[in-house]
């Protein structure tokens, strides 16, 4: 029998080794290699079964632009972080945790669409799927289903239906046959990762992958999965909230600035077209700690609820406690506040909330999040008509923020009678229509004259 080859690899960037090391050269990382059973078949192992074309130079002023005809996924939100639609031939990695909704968001696009679709699952069998697919209650004539983890009945399936579109759920099931190491595997998965990319390029049928998240938020497997694969999408957010906000890491075919909000119902996930709207709530009148934030997503503006909370600290040390948002920079615009406009805060709990279970790293909050602190510290409510885009400096300066059009349009549209800016930006600042206004300001301890009443 011929003796069985191993290589060791590292699980966090794909290296490679003939003998075990303890610290990984390539990304430092100790303790990262295992040793998998590599079984190598005829002369070019690790070689797929799809050969692309052969291929030869070209001046680049001869290649004529190829036209792509996007197929439209039928659903809003994933055709904008695709960059507007799904592009022929390309794969399409989708990451996110356990339970957030993967598998629901692309067995209902599968369902959804009026195309075949080859929906594989090594997760769930047939039965389990077909009884999502009745939760979302969408009946469908061309999807077809395959519990399957064998990457080449997958491609013998593929054969035989010659499927419009390719869903694999997930690529750690999968395996090939070449390699004897097991599924999820950092060989198994760059190996059957590489053969789906040459299928799909070959048959210009676009290929889904999803993909596990570890434990420190990336997709498992090598690093090299998220270079081979065309595009990476992330689905997050809170498993217990209702709100799912899906993500481009990587487009090569669009931007990577754009973002898709669904909510998860009974019934599936819903598209969220108009996600400002659903942040803020109606408030309870005299509501103190409550300000609004227009920040933006991407490319999308998005008017966000900020609560605050500020008691006396009853034990010992204050806690400072936040919900959605970066707790160093929260004590950053304590400091701020206490230093620059004398709020005493050291002897105060801090708690804060972003509504709606989203995490924010938009700078512009920074003024909403000092004006919510305020609100509450000072016990007096916030205008629900008012609303703030800026950045506040270690000096107590607001600083300007990007796209600060898109954010005062948003806030109009909302119905926001004012907004809040930074004075540096309130000139070059475009507004369309006089139903709100702008007002200009240069240090956080001018905007409280501005902050309450009517
Ligand atoms: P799932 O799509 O299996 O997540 P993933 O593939 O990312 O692991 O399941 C998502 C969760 O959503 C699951 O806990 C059940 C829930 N869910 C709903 O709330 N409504 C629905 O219509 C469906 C199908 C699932
Ligand atoms: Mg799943």
């Amino acid at each position: 029998m011929a003796k069985q080859k191993t290589v060791f690899y590292c699980q966090n960037c794909g290296a490679e080794s003939a003998k075990w090391v303890g610290k990984c050269p390539s990304c430092n990382e100790w303790n990262t290699y295992v040793e998998e059973v590599v079984k190598k078949e005829g002369s070019g192992a690790m070689v797929g079964n799809f050969r692309p074309a052969p291929s030869e130079p070209r001046l680049i002023q001869d290649v004529s632009p190829e036209v792509v005809n996007r197929i439209e996924s039928g659903s809003v939100e994933l055709d904008r972080v695709l960059g507007g639609g799904i592009v022929p031939g390309s794969l399409i990695l989708l990451g996110g945790e356990p339970g957030i909704g993967k598998s629901t968001l692309l067995l209902q696009v599968a369902i959804k669409l009026d195309k075949k679709i080859l929906y594989v699952s090594g997760e769930e069998s047939a039965e389990q799927i077909k009884l999502r697919a009745e939760r979302i209650g969408i009946k469908s004539e061309s999807c077809y289903l395959l519990a399957e983890t064998g990457l080449n009945e997958v491609f013998s399936n593929a054969e035989k239906i010659r499927p419009e579109i390719l869903v694999i759920d997930s690529i750690q099931t999968l395996h090939s046959d070449r390699l004897e190491a097991t599924p999820g595997s950092v060989s198994q998965v760059k190996e059957c990762t590489s053969q789906l990319l040459k299928y799909a390029k070959q048959t210009h049928i676009p290929v889904f992958l999803v993909g596990h998240i570890n434990k420190d938020g990336a997709i498992a497997g090598p690093k090299v999965l998220e270079h081979m694969v065309d595009t990476v999408l992330q689905f997050e957010g809170d498993r217990n909230m209702v709100y799912r906000i899906l993500r481009t890491i990587k487009n090569r075919f669009g931007s990577t600035a754009e973002l898709g909000i669904y909510e998860m119902q009974g019934t599936g996930l819903r598209e969220v077209t108009n996600p400002s709207e659903i942040l803020i709530l109606p408030r309870e009148e005299n509501m103190s700690g409550v300000a609004i934030g227009a920040t933006m997503e991407g490319n999308r503006p998005l008017l966000i609820e900020v609560q605050a909370l500020v008691s006396p600290a009853t034990y010992g040390t204050p806690q400072r406690s936040t919900t959605g948002y970066d707790p160093k920079r929260l004590n950053m615009l304590l400091a701020v506040l206490e230093k620059r406009i004398g709020l005493r805060l050291s002897s105060q709990d801090v708690f804060l909330n972003i509504a709606g279970g989203l995490k924010i790293q938009d700078p512009s909050l920074d003024m909403a999040i000092c004006a919510a602190i305020y609100s509450s510290y000072e016990e007096r409510p916030i205008s629900e008509k008012i609303c703030f885009a800026g950045e506040i400096g270690l000096g107590g300066e607001v600083r300007s923020v990007t796209q600060i059009d898109s954010r005062i349009m948003e806030a109009e549209k909302l119905g926001f009678e004012k907004i809040v800016i930074s004075r540096h930006q309130s000139k070059s600042a475009v507004v369309t229509n006089a139903n709100i206004k702008v007002i200009p300001s240069g240090k956080l301890s001018s905007v409280y004259s501005d902050l309450f009443g009517s």
